[in-house]
């Protein structure tokens, strides 16, 4: 059973990878956030600068793509087998309407000869292993069944599920009823995603889906990033433990993030979101203080009091 880490855009880039490899590990592999063909046909350079393989040092990083149309695949998947990448995810998934409206990401889940369309980039490279990562619909949880027979005769070494429709975006409860029947439909191996936060929940899924291939972790992770740790050795952290290693781990993300950024806001900038959902235990109005901080040494004392 594998723990993959999810990609989550504004939050996972390089560095956090990096970071999260060297402090806690215990991750199967690593997804990036989608890499996506610009109108102009061009690539972000951010983008371009996230999958590159000199700057990422997980021992498995997956490049995710998204894309509408079989040709935009290509163009994308040509980009990654150029660097030297073996293993790509196809997003399926994707809410947001700057990605709906141009008809990629959870918005194809509704035209199922669409999807045929992107998933026969498969078939374009043989030597490239392909995985994809759906919701279970964008309208509603069904929309996932007349997909079942497309993705059935795929190649696709696994499916990821996170079982909500695009319109639910992040709201309601994943729906494993909903998982449940698409698994019964769907022969290809199943990566369960969606609202594992704790130990617990990662034991509800593996125990209700015994043949699952893994797990894929976003949110939990971030909050807490020794997850994968825990549930791998079977030990859950002490509080002194896991502040510890919560320290040392802000404190060499913060190097990294150092090590590249221009100045004390842009650092900021980037320092902040992790706060977002890191470490859940701590008191909102210290979680206030550290993402509103506009100072270096104000975010310093913060974080050193909050961890201390
Ligand atoms: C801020 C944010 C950014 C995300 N970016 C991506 C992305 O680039 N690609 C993707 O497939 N999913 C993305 N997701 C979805 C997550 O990978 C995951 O499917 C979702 O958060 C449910 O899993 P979780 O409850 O474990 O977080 C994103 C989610 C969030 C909240």
């Amino acid at each position: 059973m594998q723990i993959l880490f999810a990609p989550l855009q504004g939050y996972t880039d390089f560095d956090f990878r990096n970071t999260h490899n060297a402090v806690y590990g215990h991750i199967d592999a690593y997804y990036t956030p989608f890499v996506r063909l610009e109108s102009g046909g061009t690539f972000r350079p951010k983008d371009i600068k996230d999958i590159s393989p000199e700057r990422n040092t997980v021992p498995r990083l997956v490049p995710q793509l998204i894309a509408s149309s079989h040709d935009e695949a290509v163009t994308i998947v040509t980009m990654l087998a150029n660097q030297g990448y073996t293993e790509i995810d196809i997003n399926m998934g994707c809410p947001h309407r700057l990605m709906t409206i141009r008809g990629k990401g959870a918005a194809i889940l509704s035209s199922p000869e669409k999807v045929a369309d992107v998933l026969s980039v498969t078939n374009d490279f043989p030597d490239i292993t392909f995985t994809l990562k759906m919701r279970t619909g964008m309208e509603n949880n069904d929309e996932c069944l007349a997909l079942a027979p497309i993705i059935n005769a795929s190649r696709l070494a696994h499916v990821t599920v996170h079982p909500r429709t695009g319109r639910q975006q992040y709201g309601d409860e994943a729906d494993r009823d909903a998982f449940d029947r698409f698994a019964q439909a769907c022969d290809k191996p199943l990566v369960f995603n969606g609202d594992l936060l704790t130990i617990d929940d990662i034991d509800a899924v593996t125990s209700r889906f015994p043949s699952l291939a893994g797990v894929m972790i976003g949110r939990g992770l971030l909050a807490n990033p020794a997850l994968a740790m825990e549930w791998r050795t079977g030990e859950t952290l002490d509080d002194t433990r896991r502040r510890a290693l919560l320290r040392r781990f802000v404190a060499e993300l913060r190097t990294a993030y150092e090590a590249r950024m221009q100045g004390e806001s842009q650092l900021l900038m980037h320092l902040h979101p992790i706060w977002e959902y890191l470490y859940p235990e701590m008191a909102k109005r210290d979680r206030k203080r550290i993402v509103k901080s506009s100072k270096l040494a104000v975010y310093t004392r913060c974080v050193d009091e909050a961890l201390r």
